[in-house]
């Protein structure tokens, strides 16, 4: 079931679209998630909003991240962030699962809720459930004062203002953000070092400026766009940190342009997905400048060999002709890059869907806030 959204009075800024407009702000957005919250003395993250004490903040083994739809794709990206930052095991799942499973609630579990609109029902079920047996839940949520912000024991408020359009953008990448800001905190009371914790402070503070050289690149993605959108699928794929992101890439796709698109770790590709793959199927791959780049340019290989057309995202060219185009963004640090990964994919997204003339910002069948089961 879904329900209607209202614009409002919120207006598109000289955009086309809202989508653009918002794709657009996210140097803005992202700049106001972290302000104030950065420490430069001593490389941490201040999140008073948390509600916990330093003892307290110590004290969690796990942590569980749950929200639905693309709010739960920045969910694995932040899991991963805290695993890699914090040490402590974490994991997301679809609130929407999560809350149909009788799940065993551990109260040494930090469970971490996320939503844009703060009123998605089934997140917001999630969460009473784990209220109701006593988990401690802290929410990550854009709308102020809204249903699951009143209903968590504490949060990070996004600061990214209203998001219109139907398909999120600049709420994915400040939700990412905001659990960098928690996995640094939960890091530097645990075991990541002030030299560490400082490479991730510096690095956040150079994302905005990124976001704005990959935004000059708008027309070409734009021409990319309309050159793969004549297909009537895609395939998105991308390893370890790079999977989340090949997630939203597709899920960006198929909501706003009505072009089916899968998305698999890279890996799994030869474990029955490579079957679809040919001329008819081209595929996104998302190739950062990290230590499973040498994989990820063989997998490249394998795709060519089936005759696939591949369109690569990441940090510098393939040194053989690996790929028929390649988006070449900035560089940050490994953890913080998925960031910055997405943004080509919201942007061809966003001109795949206006090449095919759908309506981009309120699509079929969807709605911006999903408050009913
Ligand atoms: C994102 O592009 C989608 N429209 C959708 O998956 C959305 O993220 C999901 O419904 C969760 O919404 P929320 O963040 O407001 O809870």
């Amino acid at each position: 079931l879904t329900v209607d959204w209202d614009a409002g009075h919120y207006d598109t800024g000289g955009y086309e679209h809202y989508l653009l407009k918002e794709i657009s702000e996210q140097p803005e957005t992202m700049t106001r998630t972290m302000s104030g919250r950065l420490d430069e003395r001593f490389h941490v993250a201040h999140l008073g909003g948390l509600n916990m004490d330093a003892r307290e903040t110590r004290s969690f083994r796990r942590v569980k991240i749950i929200g639905c739809g693309s709010a739960y794709y920045s969910g694995q990206i932040g899991a991963q962030l805290i695993e890699e930052l914090a040490r402590i095991p974490a994991d997301a799942e679809p609130a929407s699962e999560f809350r149909y499973r009788n799940p065993v609630v551990d109260p040494n579990t930090l469970y971490v809720a996320i939503s844009q609109s703060g009123e998605t029902y089934d997140t917001l079920a999630a969460v009473q459930e784990l209220k109701r047996k006593g988990g401690r839940v802290i929410g990550i949520v854009n709308a102020v004062g809204s249903a699951i912000a009143r209903e968590v024991d504490g949060g990070i408020y996004l600061h990214a203002g209203p998001e219109v359009s139907v398909a999120s953008t600049k709420a994915f990448t400040s939700t990412s953000v905001a659990f960098a800001l928690l996995a640094l905190h939960l890091g530097r009371v645990r075991d990541l070092s002030p030299a560490d914790g400082r490479r991730i402070v510096e690095g956040l503070r150079r994302l905005p400026g990124q976001i704005e050289e990959i935004l000059t690149q708008g027309d070409k993605i734009a021409e990319l766009a309309r050159k793969y959108a004549k297909h009537a699928s895609m395939m998105f794929v991308g390893r370890v940190r790079g999977y989340p992101v090949a997630r939203e890439g597709a899920q960006k796709l198929k909501e706003i342009s009505y072009v089916h698109a899968e998305a698999y770790p890279a890996s799994e590709l030869k474990h029955g997905p490579l079957a679809l793959i040919g001329p008819d199927m081209p595929t996104v791959a998302i190739v950062p400048d990290d230590e499973l780049l040498d994989k990820n340019l063989t997998t490249l290989g394998e795709i060519r060999a089936r005759g696939g057309q591949v369109l690569m995202v990441g940090h510098r060219e393939p040194e053989s002709k690996l790929a028929d185009d390649v988006i070449v963004i900035p560089k940050n640090e490994i953890e913080l890059d998925p960031i910055l990964l997405t943004i080509p994919l919201q942007l061809l997204a966003y001109h795949a869907a206006v090449a095919l003339d759908r309506d981009v910002d309120k699509p079929r069948n969807l709605a911006k806030s999903v408050t009913v089961e």
